[in-house]
Formats: C-alpha cells, structure tokens, sequence
C-alpha cells in the first residue's frame, strides 16, 4: 500500500519503526535538515508542548505561521490551525501528523448551511471565529480568535449588523460585554459544553481560596462565576501575574502544563466535567497528535494540507483582515 493509501485509510502515517526510537532526538534532528520548525498548541499532550518551537494560543499561532521563513511547518495543533498557516503560506509545505485532527466546533457550521444563512442576512457584516473550516472562512468579512475576538466586534460602528459564528458561547459573551445584538450561529465545543456547574460549586465549595478562571467557550451559567474569563494565553497569564495561590481551571487540561511550569508553587485544577468517570475536558481531537506521528510527518512530509487556490485566496482575505486589525490594536 503506498503513503497516500495508507493515509486516506487511516488519516495519517503508521509504519513500522525501530523499537525503542527516541522521538525526541530524531525530532530535533529533522527540524535542523529540513528547516522545519513545530507550531504547538496549549492543548497539546506535555510531551508535545515541550518539543513545540512555538507554544501558543490561536491568534499567537496564526501570527507565528504568516512570519515564519521555516521550509516545513508541522501544525501541532487540529485541522483548521494546519489549515489557516496553509492560507497564509501558499508557497510552504504544511503538514498535520493526523488528518482525524478536527474540532467539534468547526464541525458545528456546514459551510452549506452557513452559506444559506450568510444568504438570508445579505446586509450583515460575517465575524468567523478562527475554529471554522476554509469554506466558512471563505464566506467570511473578518476572523477573530479568543485573543481579539471583543476588539474586534467593537472595532465596527455599534450600528452595524453582525453574524457571529461557530461559537455561541463566545458570541453571547461578547454581545453581553459589548451591548451588541449579534446574530449568533448555534454551534459549540464538545469540551467546554461540558462542564459540570454542580460540580464545580462543589470544588469550589472544597477549595474557597481557589479562583475560577473560564475560557469564553464555556457556558454563561459558568462563565458568570468567573473570576476571570479569557484566551488560553489570557488564562496563563493571569495565572502569573495574579497574587492568588490555587485556580480552577475551566478550559481544555493541556494548559494547565504551563500554568504549573510557570508557576510550580501555585495549585491548578482542573473544573470538573459532566461525567465523573470520563476525561471529557481533554480534547479528544488535540490529543490525537503523538511524538511518533509528529516524527512521521516530519519525515516523510505528510499528510500534507491542500487548499484549492481559488479558496485560499477567499479564506486566506478574513485571515489577513484580521492579522492586520489585530496589528493597529497592539495585539
Ligand atoms: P484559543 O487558542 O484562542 O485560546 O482557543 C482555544 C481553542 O479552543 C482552540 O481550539
Ligand atoms: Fe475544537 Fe473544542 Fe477541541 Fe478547541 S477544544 S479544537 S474548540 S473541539
């Protein structure tokens, strides 16, 4: 069966490899041949987030892709961050180590669907959040991220009608510190919908001290309990700069590595999700990447990310907007 066969069955690259092969070195190796560099996000596995050239949010991530001078860039991260450093770099080679690396709420908007009611709102100005597939981008005025998404709505006139989508949490949020009237798509995340508030009353009620910090993707009846609600950068940096000794973490477990490696004598833990006996607040799409099919994919440069050009062109424009809005504000 040849690489691409294997790929198509299987959404990323299995071969048999020494026993006992040091992913770590061989990795480092790679990057210097090949002048790859590894773009990781916070919700990576440790080991993963230790061998990322660059550790980063979304909009952080989005910026690193469109400055790189790198050769290779291996997406460490799901399928619309491989995308989205694709758009930016038509002329690089970008890879994802597995395909099956998608997002739940990027799945919640079909971009059919979302066409036809971009359609019935012909007078709305289309805000896309990040996590979106290229054809949704592609119907898009302007991308935000968690990072920029507030600025960005209030940087058009307060009487300009709005889309917002996929998110619905983050759109409510926003129009609630805005004042906005957005029109909201009715999409979410399979790990921030899942948050338990009784369970969560319940950690709080055994740690009083501890502060809740809340990623906007959460629902408003957890969100109103926040202490502090922001981007994954914004939650580690709170988590620094604040004088407090223990949090509750409310977002995808993968950050809390870099809340402990920044601050060891501080406690994390992590807001209880639903179901007691699942790892439902690991997203299951994120850890889907390995060492070893970072390794792969590094190797033999694939699976590869191909966007037909007239879409990329019409997607990467959002992308590029935003980029530029997110310049002037300094972010
Ligand atoms: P940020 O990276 O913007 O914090 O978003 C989190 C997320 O859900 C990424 O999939
Ligand atoms: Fe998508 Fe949620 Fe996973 Fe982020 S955590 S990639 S929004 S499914």
């Amino acid at each position: 069966m040849s690489f691409n066969d294997k790929i198509k069955t299987k959404g990323y690259l299995d071969i048999d490899l020494p026993v006992n092969m040091d992913f770590k070195s061989e990795i480092q190796k790679l990057k210097k041949e090949k002048n790859a560099i590894i773009l990781g996000h916070y919700y990576q596995t440790e080991d993963i987030q230790d061998i990322s050239d660059i550790l980063g949010d979304s909009l952080a991530l989005a910026q690193e892709a469109a400055k790189t001078n790198a050769d290779l860039i291996v997406f460490a991260g799901v399928h619309f961050m491989a995308e989205t450093a694709k758009l930016v770099n038509p002329g690089k080679k970008v890879v994802l180590p597995d395909l099956n690396a998608g997002c739940s709420l990027a799945d919640s908007a079909p971009a059919k669907d979302f066409e036809a009611f971009v359609n019935a709102h012909p007078d709305h100005k289309v805000i896309t959040y990040i996590n979106s597939s290229t054809e949704v981008k592609a119907l898009t005025d302007i991308c935000v991220t968690s990072s920029n998404a507030v600025q960005i709505v209030e940087s058009f006139p307060k009487d300009e009608k709005l889309i917002f989508a996929p998110d619905k949490n983050l759109g409510s949020y926003i129009n609630k510190l805005t004042g906005r009237n957005m029109l909201l798509w009715d999409g979410a995340c399979h790990v921030h919908k899942e948050f338990s508030i009784p369970r969560l009353l319940e950690l709080k009620h055994e740690n009083p001290d501890a502060l809740i910090i809340a990623h906007p993707e959460c629902q408003s009846d957890l969100l109103i309990m926040a202490d502090h609600i922001g981007s994954t950068s914004s939650l580690l940096k709170f988590t620094q700069t604040n004088s407090n000794d223990s949090y509750i973490v409310a977002t995808e477990s993968g950050i809390l590595h870099q809340m402990r490696k920044a601050s060891p004598n501080k406690t994390f833990l992590p807001a209880p999700p639903e179901d007691s006996t699942c790892a439902c607040n690991d997203c299951k799409f994120m850890k889907l990447n390995t060492l070893r099919k970072i390794y792969l994919a590094m190797k033999y440069e694939v699976p590869e990310i191909i966007i037909e050009e007239e879409l990329r062109k019409k997607a990467n424009r959002p992308i590029q907007n935003m980029l530029e809005l997110s310049r002037q504000l300094g972010l």
